[in-house]
């Protein structure tokens, strides 16, 4: 790389699970962010099967990437900067992007920048809203991760609490198979749910025992499967709209209570709310709804960006790369699975 120039052109790359994407970024924005989704090679058997993802991603990589160059109306010769996803993911689907954006790299002779893949999702908000205040309260809901973080400042992130067991996105997906109703589960529930009665279906939760603010939802999911079997129901009975709404409704109390409980000892001045599940309307709905209670504003990605994509990827490795510019390919950049 010649020493003066400014990079001006990122590609990254994001392969963590099941969704194969790549984008064009510039340090004020997104040129083009292309997603291919492989939910159908998954919906047989109701979840993501791993080693059908790596594979999955090995045959499509290259064409999402001449994808994202094409609709940002560049060639490879004119990327500057290379990004690609590091973990938590499953390993062989992030090895696949990893191997990818180092070759790129190597050939080309720019630098390569790892990130983490929760902390990309918690940048999503920042590309369609440039002044989010610090320090920020994010809630993480995806099918593999329930977080919540604290970030006194960018780039800080101060894990507050996770899930024990299932994540939020799983609990959904577990019991839509168990219902036969599809996947992925939770855009089948909330399509299934709306205009369902939210009471109707009692959850008895059990409590965490110890203080913090981590998360548990196996035992919900218990509850709900008990609440299928003791009423019969299944795909065509009357009464599985009020179950979803209320299943739906419980998720997203169980998820906000922690989040009203470090409103209370964090005092943040934004919050944000990012991953899959925040594709849903009620979570976001009762999310915005309880930041406004304490006057914040809170910032959800619009659906797309709360989806894995590069976009958000990209975004988060050029705050990296201004805050501490590298200059090499590091082939060393491993990839890591939790
Ligand atoms: O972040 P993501 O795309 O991939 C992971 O990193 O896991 O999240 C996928 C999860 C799945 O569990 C899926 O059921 C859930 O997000 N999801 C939703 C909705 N759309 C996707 N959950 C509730 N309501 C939705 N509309
Ligand atoms: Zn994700």
């Amino acid at each position: 790389m010649t020493r003066k120039k400014k990079p001006r052109l990122l590609l990254a790359i994001e392969t963590s699970c099941d969704e194969t994407s790549a984008a064009v970024v510039k340090q004020d924005g997104i040129l083009s962010n292309i997603i291919l989704s492989q939910d159908e090679i998954h919906s047989p058997y109701g979840g993501v099967v791993p080693e059908l993802a790596s594979r999955q991603h090995i045959k499509t990589i290259d064409y999402v990437v001449a994808e994202s160059l094409a609709q940002a109306g560049v060639s490879l010769k004119e990327i500057d900067l290379y990004a690609v996803t590091q973990g938590p993911g499953l390993i062989g689907s992030l090895l696949v992007g990893l191997a990818f954006a180092k070759g790129l790299a190597y050939y080309f002779k720019k630098p390569l920048l790892g990130v983490d893949h929760l902390e990309a999702h918690i940048e999503a908000p920042f590309l369609e809203n440039e002044r989010i205040e610090f320090p920020v309260l994010a809630l993480l809901v995806s099918g593999g991760h329930t977080s919540l973080y604290f970030l006194e400042k960018p780039l800080s992130y101060r894990l507050l609490g996770k899930t024990r067991d299932d994540a939020a996105g799983e609990c959904l997906d577990k019991v839509a198979k168990f219902l036969q109703l599809g996947y992925p589960g939770g855009p089948v529930i909330e399509r299934l749910a709306r205009g369902g009665d939210s009471s109707r279906f009692h959850f008895s939760l059990p409590r965490m025992k110890t203080a913090g603010y981590d998360f548990s939802f196996s035992g919900l999911k218990t509850a709900a499967l008990k609440i299928i079997r003791e009423n019969g129901l299944n795909a065509s009975h009357r009464l599985l709209r009020d179950f979803l709404a209320s299943f739906e409704e419980t998720v997203a109390r169980a998820l906000l209570e922690n989040v009203h409980k470090a409103l209370e000892e964090f005092h943040p001045a934004s919050l944000i709310l990012c991953g899959g599940v925040a594709r849903n309307t009620r979570l976001r709905t009762r999310f915005s709804e309880l930041g406004a209670g304490y006057g914040l504003p809170s910032f959800v990605p619009s659906p797309r960006l709360c989806t894995d994509n590069a976009g958000m990827v990209g975004a988060l490795a050029w705050k990296k790369y201004l805050a501490a510019p590298v200059s090499t390919t590091d082939l060393d950049l491993d990839a890591y699975p939790r």
